[in-house]
């Protein structure tokens, strides 16, 4: 009698852990923004790097006498700052319209050049790869940096970033309706450049890593546990699949596997192949995988898929194949205006027993760019 019941229990909890859907506890902080009152900038993601937080955002333009100028380039990083008792450090400056502003400061030369390389075939004679055609290569870094080393002795951390070839027309029209991706390394070395001011270095590994007959993996968000990083990509049909590299292999193509059909292969896959889909990876529109150790699971927070709400949607998964559980709608923040890149931090976290997260999104008040930051805790 006791051990059946024990045993049932015990079933009831692995039933509960595989549908797991976290509830929020109270009522989420709006923090203040994120912001380096010198940029205007779009679209920001973000990885622990070490004792910061390293944030990669889209295009990004000078302020000169309160608004933004040119020239625009299409990318741009930052770090901010942690307290010592290892919270996010909140501070207040003035902003560019000579506002006070709260929230996390972000710091570093940008020179008013892209953070990640524009290639020479994506009009590159500017810093906004505007081509003579009035198209544009939009290289815009779309999920955080991936960590995929950290050296414990030198401080040194790799990570990588996958980037898709966008090519659009000047009203927003995909010329390509699903580009090729290029990879790019980031290298960060505290004695280098481990003051404010100094950004860690991007270099190209290759252009066309994922071609445009192929899933370009990791563009859509990737996690790293145990060793192995977990790249995911959404083709134009907003179907998602998932590729596997040890992380020392990460520039090597040949050592990736890929899910398909239930199982792991080392062929890859047709972009638009109907047995890679992972159902509920994501809602469909842009956010953050991590893997959560208070509750033992990947989780991906993000946006749905058509939509300009800042209405935050979860999802988690025992493992990076699945099943995910359907998306719930667990926050919406107040509406002001056109809001998309709905991200999560957990780099934010003071540590990994912290049962909470970070969000932010990017609002677009009138073409000038905010980045609210919100503090969520969990239900233990
Ligand atoms: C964030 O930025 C917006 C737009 O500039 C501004 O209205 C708001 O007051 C800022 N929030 C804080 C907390 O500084
Ligand atoms: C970054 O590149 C510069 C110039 O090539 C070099 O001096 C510096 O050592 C590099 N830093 C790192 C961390 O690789
Ligand atoms: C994949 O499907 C898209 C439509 O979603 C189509 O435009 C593209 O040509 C297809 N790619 C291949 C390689 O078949
Ligand atoms: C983790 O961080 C939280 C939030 O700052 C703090 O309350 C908690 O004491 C920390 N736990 C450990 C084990 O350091």
């Amino acid at each position: 009698m006791f051990l059946s019941l024990a045993s049932a229990a015990l079933l009831g909890a692995a039933q509960v852990r595989a549908t797991f859907i976290p509830t929020v506890s109270g009522t989420p902080q709006l923090i203040g923004n994120v912001s380096d009152p010198t940029i205007d900038r779009d679209s920001c993601c973000s990885a622990r790097f070490g004792s910061r937080e390293l944030w990669t955002c889209r295009d990004s333009q000078p302020y000169a006498n309160g608004v933004p100028t040119l020239p625009i380039y299409s990318s741009s990083a930052s770090w901010t700052e942690f307290s010592s008792d290892g919270t996010p450090l909140i501070q207040s400056w003035t902003d560019a319209a000579g506002n006070t502003e709260t929230g996390l400061l972000c710091s570093g030369d940008n020179y008013e050049e892209p953070f990640f390389p524009i290639l020479a075939d994506e009009c590159d004679t500017n810093t906004a790869g505007a081509c003579s055609d009035n198209t544009r290569y939009v290289i815009w870094p779309n999920s955080p940096p991936l960590v995929t080393s950290e050296d414990a002795t030198t401080g040194i951390i790799e990570a990588f970033t996958w980037i898709t070839e966008a090519h659009i027309t000047d009203e927003f029209v995909t010329l390509v309706a699903d580009p090729a991706a290029t990879l790019y390394q980031i290298t960060y070395d505290p004695s280098v450049n481990g003051d404010s001011t100094g950004l860690p270095n991007v270099t190209t590994v290759q252009e066309n890593f994922w071609t445009t007959d192929q899933m370009p993996y990791g563009t859509y968000g990737g996690v790293v546990v145990d060793d192995v990083a977990y790249l995911y990509g959404q083709n134009a049909a907003g179907t998602v699949a998932l590729a596997q590299v040890a992380v020392g292999s990460v520039t090597d193509k040949s050592a990736y596997q890929y899910y398909v059909n239930g199982e792991w292969t080392s062929t890859i896959p047709g972009v638009n192949d109907t047995d890679i889909a992972i159902a509920n990876a994501g809602a469909g529109g842009q956010g953050t995988f991590y893997y959560s150790s208070v509750w033992g699971l990947y989780v991906w927070i993000g946006q749905a898929g058509i939509s300009i709400a800042p209405d935050f949607y979860i999802t988690t998964a025992a493992s990076p194949e699945g099943p995910w559980t359907e998306p719930t709608n667990f926050y919406s923040a107040e509406y002001v205006t056109e809001s998309y890149t709905l991200q999560a931090h957990p780099g934010l976290l003071a540590n990994a027993s912290e049962n909470a997260i970070y969000l932010t999104y990017t609002v677009n008040l009138a073409g000038e760019y905010y980045t609210p930051l919100i503090y969520v805790q969990w239900e233990s």
